[in-house]
């Protein structure tokens, strides 16, 4: 029997329990078809969990989720729970996640499939062959910093902290895995702060300039993270691994993202120390206005899994199936709503899901 392969499948709130049907079932055709054996635990995060036993991220599935190989996450939040306190918000219970499991490196690639070219709102001709790595620091930054908090002062007013704080070491340890991820790409990294305002920003540029000191082969530039989401749009090609901290990442990601057609197209993988956990999901969010309606797009959670397969299973095969079968169904004309073009035929979640299950039967060559 091939070795177990163990991952938790957190749904989350809104969209995320479709989408991740959707996933669930891909997993199913590889365990029949391709032989893995994977062991599929589910369980509750967000809002439902927050419902379920009012704390967003229950401690037994935070034990769960430290034992399995893998997380497959979908999304959390919506405005229902806007009320619930702040660190009980669904959001927290992904943080939490996060942090606890030492998740530092989250990688979100932006790749335009061709036959996307055209649900742009850029000219064809600055996206077409776009494949860009976005290296977010993931557990650091203004995020977790101390101090935090509102506090109420004595005249009255009310003062909001948040404070963006970095290490040496949190530092090094992104730069080492863009500039590891740059060697087997583009051979090139941009790294992103605001040197120019913030102490920890002229930290992160003099640091990750001496890291790239390890890496004479791999070409570093620094660019202001203002003028970096201006180039995006600008000239996004002209770019090949981007290394930024935790916020800045979070808004550059969904710049990037916006450049391949639709978020609902971009997977992420957010990895720590080599052996330990990790934990894959769509860049989106919940969409709670369009949850339960069946028209969702599946593809960032499906591609989620892929990354999956390649980082943590070492699944390079099915992952690369996996992306081919999208690849093909997108080229056949099928889309979900989100990346609908004129002359295209509009499916559903579920009918996306489907499709893309029997263009795996049909390039599955094993
Ligand atoms: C993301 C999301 C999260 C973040 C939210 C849901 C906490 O925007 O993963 O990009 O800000 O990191
Ligand atoms: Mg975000």
């Amino acid at each position: 029997m091939s070795k177990e392969l163990s991952l938790l499948m957190l749904p989350g709130d809104g969209i995320g329990p479709e989408i991740m049907t959707e996933a669930r079932r891909v997993v199913d055709w590889l365990g029949h078809n391709r032989a893995l054996n994977f062991f599929v635990e589910e369980d509750l995060v967000g809002g439902a969990a927050y419902d379920d036993g009012g704390k967003p991220l229950a401690d037994k599935t935070l034990e769960r989720a430290k034992s399995v190989d893998a997380v497959l996450l979908g999304a959390v939040g919506g405005s229902q729970w806007d009320g619930v306190e702040y660190d009980m918000r669904p959001e927290a219970g992904l943080l939490a996640l996060r942090k606890e499991l030492g998740l530092f490196a989250n990688l979100r690639p932006a790749i335009c499939f061709e036959s996307l070219v055209d649900a742009s709102s850029l000219k064809p001709e600055l996206v077409s062959g776009l494949d860009i790595m976005i290296v977010r620091e993931l557990t650091g930054g203004v995020y977790f910093g101390e101090p935090r908090g509102i506090e109420t002062l004595p005249n009255g007013e009310r003062r909001g902290v948040n404070t963006q704080v970095y290490t040496t070491s949190e530092i090094h340890r992104i730069a080492h895995v863009a500039f590891d991820l740059a060697g087997k790409r583009g051979g090139r990294v941009t790294s992103s702060e605001k040197a120019n305002v913030m102490e920890s920003g002229l930290l992160w540029r003099e640091e990750v300039t001496k890291v790239a000191l390890d890496y004479p082969e791999i070409a570093l530039d620094h660019m202001l993270a203002d003028s970096c989401a201006m180039q995006l749009v600008r000239a996004p090609k002209q770019f090949d691994v981007i290394v930024t901290d935790n916020l800045f990442g979070d808004l550059l990601s969904d710049v990037a993202a916006m450049l391949t057609g639709s978020l609902g197209m971009l997977p992420s993988a957010a990895l720590g120390i080599k052996g330990g956990g990790a934990m894959y999901e769509p860049v989106h969010g919940s969409a709670p206005d369009i949850a339960g309606k069946d028209i969702a797009n599946p593809i960032a959670t499906i591609l989620s899994l892929a990354m999956a397969l390649r980082y943590s299973f070492d699944c390079a095969a099915e992952a690369q199936l996996i992306e081919d079968a999208v690849q093909d169904v997108l080229a056949g004309g099928l889309r979900t709503a989100d990346i609908m073009q004129p002359g295209k035929a509009k499916v559903s979640t579920s009918v996306m899901g489907d499709s893309i299950l029997r263009a795996m039967d049909r390039l599955n060559i094993t």
